[in-house]
């Protein structure tokens, strides 16, 4: 069974009016109060506080009052007081009563060509932007990925529409000398992958330390090369209301690879561990790192990826002990009292993987969702690629003119068929949520 985190009534009672959010004390009208004997004035007051409470939820989204959170000095003072007691991540941090910050951190390398449907992604996202912080490193690219950011920041920091503007967007940029290509096969092969999940380790508590502020409610990981993924992610991922979540990742299919079978599992770093797991760390070098996936390391680990039903409920979870990248919703808190992605072997893991560990001995919650399917561009690695049918060929004889637009006809077809499968329907629980929180437009 899984935990709705729906009920509104566990949220604090907080008041936005009260500028620091001080609890707000119940009163009573008194037994003996002297509008008791007059109904017509009562009612009068009930319907003008109601008719105030009705026109509140119609007035247009404000901006959100940040600093009023934290207690603060006078504003010409350069003392900014914080209080971190006040650090709260919950189910439904989006609402007027919540405002709860996300900082997206997006590492990037060698990424120009799938930045601008990234920025497709980013403006989509439903959660209020003014409430989000990007943050991107740019590391290791020997393409334009920096120029390219740059200009895709400022066409949607600069867009007409004010919703689609995020609160800030920060950029950093640092090498960190990676000794492996970033093409399919350089990035999938066995031997790269321990030095490289510990420099990619590196890279992601850079970014993570430069960017974290005291306002940051959640982080959300996010890589670039996604190809659909629901605009209430944030919010879907939220509703949820653990310490660290995290949705199946798979990819799409071409059909000279696939055949029937049009998509797969992607992400195989999500999982949880095995007797197995555990006897191979056992054996392991203390600096040695199991990446899962491999047939060199055999784990018989269960995967997030693999548990996938498509009647499944969207909302059912699983326990992990390792998490994959592309897609991770965290509490703040969770990387302020000390996780973070290890840039060593820790626990015979590196990267996410080792976070995911981390996470699990200092007690946080580590689940993933099997059946929230988000989608990775398929990129054809050169094992897929020595699957694709050879063309031409001794064996084929020429085909006639009318075989020949059959078959043409066929592909035709067949391109159009080829359509990425539909994530699933956003839930209800969300559905009405969603009423709180402001429109982020999409043109
Ligand atoms: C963003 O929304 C627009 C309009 O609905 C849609 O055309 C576009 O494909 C979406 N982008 C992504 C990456 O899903």
């Amino acid at each position: 069974m899984i935990r709705r985190a729906d009920s509104k009534s566990k949220l604090p009672q907080w008041s936005p009016a009260d500028k620091y959010y001080v609890r707000k004390k119940s009163f009573k009208v008194a037994k003996h109060s002297r509008i008791r004997g007059r109904p017509l004035v009562l009612i009068i007051i009930v319907f003008s506080i109601s008719l105030l409470f009705s026109l509140y939820s119609f007035l247009p989204y404000r901006e959100p009052n940040f600093k009023s959170r934290f207690k603060k000095f006078p504003s010409d003072s350069n003392i900014v007081y914080y209080d971190l007691a006040d650090s709260r991540a919950t189910a439904s941090g989006w609402t007027a009563s919540t405002e709860e910050r996300v900082l997206i951190c997006i590492p990037l390398r060698d990424a120009s060509d799938h930045l601008p449907l990234l920025f497709s992604h980013l403006r989509n996202i439903s959660y209020p932007h003014s409430l989000i912080d990007l943050s991107f490193l740019v590391s290791d690219s020997e393409d334009n990925t920096l120029a390219v950011l740059t200009q895709l920041l400022e066409d949607i920091q600069g867009d007409s529409i004010p919703d689609l503007h995020y609160n800030r967007a920060d950029i950093f940029e640092k090498d960190f000398g990676q000794i492996v290509g970033q093409g399919f096969s350089d990035r999938h092969g066995f031997a790269a992958q321990g030095p490289r999940r510990k420099l990619m380790g590196r890279a992601r508590n850079w970014l993570l330390s430069a960017a974290l502020r005291p306002e940051h409610s959640w982080v959300y990981w996010r890589d670039a090369d996604i190809e659909i993924s629901p605009q209430s992610i944030l919010e879907d991922l939220m509703l949820h209301d653990k310490d660290v979540v995290t949705p199946n990742i798979w990819r799409p299919l071409p059909e000279w690879l696939g055949g029937e079978q049009r998509e797969q599992p992607y992400d195989l770093n999500a999982w949880q561990e095995s007797d197995a797991g555990l006897d191979l760390a056992k054996s392991l070098p203390e600096d040695a790192v199991i990446v899962e996936g491999y047939a060199e390391y055999a784990t018989w680990r269960p995967h997030l990826a693999y548990s996938r039903s498509t009647e499944g409920d969207i909302h059912e979870e699983v326990d992990l002990d390792g998490v994959g990248g592309v897609s991770i919703l965290v509490k703040a808190d969770v990387f302020r009292s000390g996780a973070h992605f290890p840039g060593f072997a820790f626990m015979n893991h590196a990267e996410t993987e080792g976070f995911g560990k981390m996470a699990r001995r200092m007690g946080y919650r580590v689940v993933g969702l099997p059946n929230y399917v988000i989608w990775h561009v398929f990129e054809a690695s050169v094992d897929d690629i020595s699957k694709q049918p050879k063309k031409g060929g001794a064996k084929r004889r020429m085909m006639t003119r009318k075989e020949k637009a059959a078959k043409e006809a066929e592909q035709e077809a067949q391109e159009v068929e080829f359509q990425i499968p539909q994530v699933p329907p956003q839930n209800e629980q969300h559905a009405s949520a969603e009423r709180d929180s402001p429109k982020t437009t999409s043109a």
